[in-house]
């Protein structure tokens, strides 16, 4: 029996317990009722008296050693199971930083064009980027074979179908859809095929305006630009009309505020002329008009198309086109929160 008792205590020591199944298998082994110690304590009535004492004092110490080893390794693999599931749910932890993306600059503008538009009853228009010649140019009064087609460098997919150059195409639509009144806001993606510079991109965006109802003149328009402006911009900002040339507007114009770092003294952003370029507008031209088939001669109308970049430049001062196009963080997270 006391070979038995040496045999039980060098198993005990050898007994590996590197997972967690083998904390409970050893003590099923060794310390549960039906375990090999208590074998050992039954068999312990059958020892002589005189060796009780002796034999009595090692099986206690076997059966501590026994019980040391499984607590320990059971507290060491109870530590790292509540480690792993702590990991996940200690909610004293400080909460991880969500990054909060933000609007492209070029979205902020022309949202918040759509909205000033909007309060003066324009409703909102969209039209495809692959137009036909007769959407981009011809309704719009340009000739075939007119000079007026180079103005705008067209990326051609066919003879007939290419990429717009201008949103001015999405007029052509309204008003072969609808009669008038119509009062619409048209942005969208153009294309130019330009070489690619700080001022020129062979993408970028437009909105375009239409007003066509009887005995629109003129003053409307001029009103309507002006509020536009005023909105955007501020209270303080003054507009200047210059005549110039579209093949869709007669009599045409393009439209100046002052500048909005100098107010109109002169500085390196308005090259010293105290104004900035942000519009080309008109009264729609009598053909244009025919071309979609609305009467001339009892509804007129105003239209106008403006840069996105353009406004976006100069409201945040951008001096760099392509910084639109980048897609660097650095840039588009100063815009959070717009
Ligand atoms: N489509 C012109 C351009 O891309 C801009 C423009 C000028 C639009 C005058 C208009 C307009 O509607 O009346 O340069």
């Amino acid at each position: 029996m006391k070979e038995q008792l040496e045999k039980l205590k060098l198993q005990i020591d050898q007994f590996e317990i590197k997972q967690n199944e083998q904390v409970e298998a050893f003590r099923l082994k060794f310390l549960a009722k039906k375990g090999e110690l208590n074998d050992l304590f039954e068999q312990f009535k059958t020892v002589p008296s005189e060796m009780k004492k002796e034999f009595g004092a090692s099986l206690n110490q076997v059966k501590q050693k026994a019980q040391q080893k499984w607590e320990e390794a059971q507290s060491q693999f109870e530590h790292s199971k509540s480690k792993k599931n702590s990991g996940s749910i200690d909610l004293t932890l400080p909460a991880e930083a969500s990054f909060v993306g933000s609007r492209h600059p070029l979205s902020i503008v022309e949202n918040e064009v759509i909205e000033i538009f909007k309060k003066l009853g324009f409703v909102y228009s969209e039209g495809p980027e692959i137009e036909d010649d007769w959407h981009n140019f011809s309704a719009l009064n340009f000739p075939k074979n007119h000079p007026a087609r180079d103005m705008q460098d067209t990326f051609f997919i066919s003879e007939d179908i290419a990429l717009r150059t201008h949103t001015s195409s999405v007029q052509v639509r309204l008003m072969e859809n609808q009669k008038p009144p119509i009062r619409a806001i048209m942005p969208g993606r153009v294309y130019r095929n330009e070489a690619i510079s700080a001022r020129a991109n062979c993408f970028f965006h437009q909105i375009e305006g239409i007003y066509i109802d009887e005995k629109v003149s003129f003053a409307d328009l001029k009103q309507t630009l002006y509020y536009f402006v005023q909105e955007l911009f501020g209270q303080d900002v003054t507009v200047r009309f210059r005549p110039s040339y579209f093949p869709f507007t007669e009599p045409s114009a393009e439209m100046d505020i002052s500048c909005l770092l100098c107010k109109g003294k002169g500085c390196n952003v308005c090259k010293y002329t105290g104004w900035l370029e942000i519009l080309g507008c008109g009264m729609i031209d009598p053909n244009v008009l025919k071309a979609s088939g609305i009467d001339p001669e009892k509804y007129s109308g105003f239209a106008f198309g403006m840069g996105i970049e353009r406004i976006a430049m100069l409201k945040y001062e951008v001096k760099d086109l392509r910084t639109y196009f980048n897609n660097d963080v650095r840039f588009l997270t100063q815009f959070e929160g717009q």
